[in-house]
């Protein structure tokens, strides 16, 4: 067997030095408290958990360790807006592929408006289909990104894309997200997508309050309770919006 380029990012540990305030943010955080190592599959990892669990808190640092800046985009992108130092990408060691990823990018939902911002004022939409990301819906600019801007060979975070997809842009992603994989692409996503998380050739691990763990699509919350919502819709409102 030839040595394998992908993951191009295989595994980070974390090493809490003596300095740590456990009792601050992140550490808090039993995801982030708890963390020792976690190895990363080839073509997609997915992050789940409940909201709070810590998921972009890791994925933000994972990005700051690997170069990106805080608010997400390219490794290009530099934006001064970061709300505060996230000293736990210091902690983090990094085991890279000898193969260095030919592209990047750090998608957050939350502030992809001002990297769209930013993006204008450069005048740099070559990369994103020659038109400014503000003129086009939440749903488009993302698409357009995925679509325009990842060139392959890359390694992608993306922290909740779902938020500004339709389900029927939802399948749409999957089959951009396996172009890209089938491009030695390697993926790190965090989201709460039923939809997004069905892509098979994938690790999920499961934030929550006892640290991570993997767990298989069919056994998380997203699966068993939307399909269990859609088939039985009918009584489960009956059982949520019964009066007091
Ligand atoms: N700057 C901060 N200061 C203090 N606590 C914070 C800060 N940022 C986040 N937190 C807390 O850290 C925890 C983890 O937040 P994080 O954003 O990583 O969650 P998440 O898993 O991404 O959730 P979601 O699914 O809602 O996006 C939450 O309880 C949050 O309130
Ligand atoms: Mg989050």
């Amino acid at each position: 067997m030839g040595l394998q380029a992908k993951p191009y990012l295989q595994r980070i540990t974390a090493l809490f030095g003596d300095h740590v305030d456990w009792d601050r943010h992140p550490y808090t955080v039993p995801a982030v408290r708890n963390l020792e190592s976690i190895g990363f599959h080839p073509d997609v990892t997915f992050f789940i958990g409940e909201n709070g669990a810590g998921k972009s808190t890791l994925l933000e640092s994972i990005a700051l360790a690997l170069g990106f800046s805080m608010e997400g985009g390219t490794r290009n992108v530099r934006l001064n807006t970061a709300r505060e130092d996230a000293p736990l990408f210091e902690a983090l060691r990094l085991s890279q592929s000898f193969r260095t990823p030919r592209d990047g990018y750090f998608f957050r939902a939350e502030s992809f408006h001002n990297v769209a911002t930013y993006m204008d004022e450069v005048d740099y939409l070559h990369g994103y289909g020659d038109r400014s990301l503000h003129s086009r819906s939440h749903g488009e600019a993302f698409m357009a990104v995925l679509l325009n801007k990842f060139q392959g060979k890359g390694l992608y975070l993306l922290d909740e894309p779902e938020a500004a997809l339709s389900p029927n842009r939802q399948l749409a992603a999957l089959t951009a997200i396996h172009q890209l994989v089938e491009d030695e692409s390697q993926f790190i996503i965090a989201t709460h997508s039923p939809i997004l998380l069905a892509y098979p050739n994938a690790k999920i691990l499961l934030f929550d309050g006892t640290g991570i763990t993997e767990v298989a699509y069919e056994d998380t919350e997203h699966y068993a309770i939307t399909r269990d919502f859609l088939n039985h819709y009918p009584r489960r409102l009956e059982q949520l919006l019964k009066p007091e």
